[in-house]
Parts: structure tokens; sequence; C-alpha cells
């Protein structure tokens, strides 16, 4: 009997560790489950921290804009990066980025970057 209240004590913030975790893990990783649109993958992926508003504010002159580029472009880019096709000049900073993404991933960030509106250039 005491043991079973003792566990009840611990059980719920353990529950609550368990599905923090859970989430975490979801959203670094991308499942389907939690798939999301372009714009909020460009800000929870951390896009928005070197290439700026919308993809055409970069931080630092040598990163390019992105915003307004073709769908079809972007995509082929973004895999590129992926599979290391595009490994020239300053590709590593991308790799890190891109391991995560899901083909859907890249579709939704690429239509998201081809039809933002470009306020921020
Ligand atoms: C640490 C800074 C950084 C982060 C974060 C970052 N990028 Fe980049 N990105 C770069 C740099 C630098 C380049 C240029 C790479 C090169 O020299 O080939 C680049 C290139 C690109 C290109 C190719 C542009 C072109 O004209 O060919 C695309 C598309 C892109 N990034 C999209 C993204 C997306 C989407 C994310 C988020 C998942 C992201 N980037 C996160 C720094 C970053």
């Amino acid at each position: 009997m005491i043991e079973s209240a003792s566990n009840n004590q611990h059980g719920e913030p353990m529950k609550n560790i368990v599905m923090t975790i859970s989430f975490v893990l979801c959203l670094g990783l991308g499942l389907p489950a939690l798939s999301e649109d372009g714009a909020t993958l460009f800000a929870t992926r951390g896009c928005i921290g070197c290439h700026g508003a919308e993809g055409n504010a970069p931080v630092a002159p040598n990163y390019p804009k992105i915003g307004k580029q073709n769908k079809e472009y972007t995509i082929n880019q973004l895999k590129a990066f992926k599979d290391k096709t595009r490994s020239n000049g300053m590709a590593t900073l991308m790799a890190g980025m891109v391991i995560a993404l899901t083909d859907e991933d890249i579709a939704n960030l690429a239509d998201y970057l081809a039809t933002n509106t470009g306020a921020a250039q």
C-alpha cells in the first residue's frame, strides 16, 4: 500500500517528462504526424536564423537570399545538400540543417519560399 502511494507521487511528473521528451523528439525529427507548413518549418527549423525574414534578409552578406525563389530550384538544392551532391563553398552550413527534413518538409519549405510576399527584401 505504501509503495503504491509513493509510485503515484512519482508517476505524474515522470509521465510529463516522457511526454515532453517525445514531443521535442517529434519536432526534431519532423515525424509525419506533425507535418508543418513551410512558414512554420522555416521558423522552427532555424532557417530564419541565417536567411532572415521570409528568406530575404540573410544575417551575413555571403549568405544567400532564398525568398521568392523557384520552387523546383529550392527543392533540388535542399535535396542536393541532403545527399551531399552539393558540398562546395559553405554547403557544410546547410548539411546539418537539411538532415532531418523529409521530402514533404522540403516541398513545403520550397512552396513557402516561392510564394512568400517578399516583404522583407
Ligand atoms: C547556419 C546558417 C544557415 C542556416 C541555419 C540555414 N542556412 Fe540555408 N544556407 C546557408 C548558407 C551559408 C548557404 C550557401 C551555401 C553555399 O555556399 O553553397 C545556404 C544555402 C541555402 C539554399 C541554396 C540557395 C541557392 O541559391 O542555391 C537554400 C535553398 C537554403 N539555404 C535553405 C535553407 C533552409 C530551408 C533552412 C532551414 C531548414 C536553412 N537554409 C538554414 C546558411 C544557413
